[in-house]
């Protein structure tokens, strides 16, 4: 059974705000126990936001670790790279030291080279083998109005993907590196950030009952540890209510 917690938030500053919270605390939870904490950061608009107030923070940033979910396969100063984003709205802004931020390579002219390469980087991160799973303290994610996730988009070959850490995705055409389901359901904190009326119908089936996962892949991410979904009320609208475990006035 999934610790699954959805909260409903006004918009989408008390998502970032309520998001913020509780990376914090897994931080410092991961810090505790195990002396550093690596966290896996969404693509897209919606975590902007967030990676701007958590610059704003003072963390021992030497003992966290960064990586993506998910790249779209271009170079890192590119305006659609999510590794260009997170510089920009915090990893630039803080004293990371260079060999705490893993980006996912996309330099070789060969998405598959690149994802076997990213593959090989964390299972060195970790000291994990082929075979196993990484358990990242964090794993941020955001949800397309398809039900996508990362780069796990519907009815693509990537969903089929269970003996690797990073495979190749594919949106329409183009090729994105991204972590495999079973890498992101070993996470043990798991955090989806959806907010506006245009996720309704992907956030209705994707917590709902009965859609297939192929159809909306986030339904996939069921992970081992902690689920939390931070979405606001326009995304909420058409919640069934037996989903709504909580609604936060912000
Ligand atoms: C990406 C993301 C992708 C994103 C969703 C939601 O590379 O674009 O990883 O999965 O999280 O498409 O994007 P928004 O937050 O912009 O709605």
């Amino acid at each position: 059974m999934v610790n699954k917690s959805i909260e409903v938030l006004a918009d989408k500053s008390a998502i970032v705000e309520r998001a913020t919270i509780l990376v914090l605390e897994k931080i410092q939870t991961a810090l505790q126990e195990r002396g550093q904490c690596a966290i896996a950061l969404a693509g897209g608009s919606t975590p902007k936001p967030l990676y701007e107030a958590i610059a704003a923070k003072s963390l021992p940033w030497e003992k966290i670790h960064i990586f993506w979910g998910d790249e779209r396969y271009v170079s890192h100063d590119h305006p659609d790279s999510n590794c260009n984003m997170a510089r920009q709205a915090w990893l630039n802004r803080v004293d990371f030291p260079p060999g705490n931020i893993h980006p996912m390579p996309t330099g070789a002219n060969d998405p598959s080279a690149d994802a076997d390469r990213h593959d090989g980087e964390i299972r060195e991160f970790f000291g994990v083998k082929a075979g196993e799973f990484p358990p990242f303290d964090i794993i941020l994610l955001g949800m397309g109005d398809d039900g996508h996730t990362a780069s796990l988009f519907p009815h693509t070959e990537v969903l089929q993907v269970r003996d690797r850490l990073i495979a190749v995705g594919n949106k329409s055409g183009q090729p994105r590196l991204t972590f495999t389901i079973p890498l992101i359901n070993r996470g043990r904190c798991v955090i989806f950030l959806a907010a506006g009326a245009n996720k309704q119908n992907a956030l209705a089936n994707v917590l709902g009952d009965s859609a297939d996962a192929r159809e909306y892949p986030s339904r996939f991410i069921q992970p081992e540890g902690e689920l939390w979904w931070f979405v606001d009320e326009m995304a909420a609208k058409t919640l069934e209510a037996n989903h709504r475990s909580l609604i936060i006035d912000n």
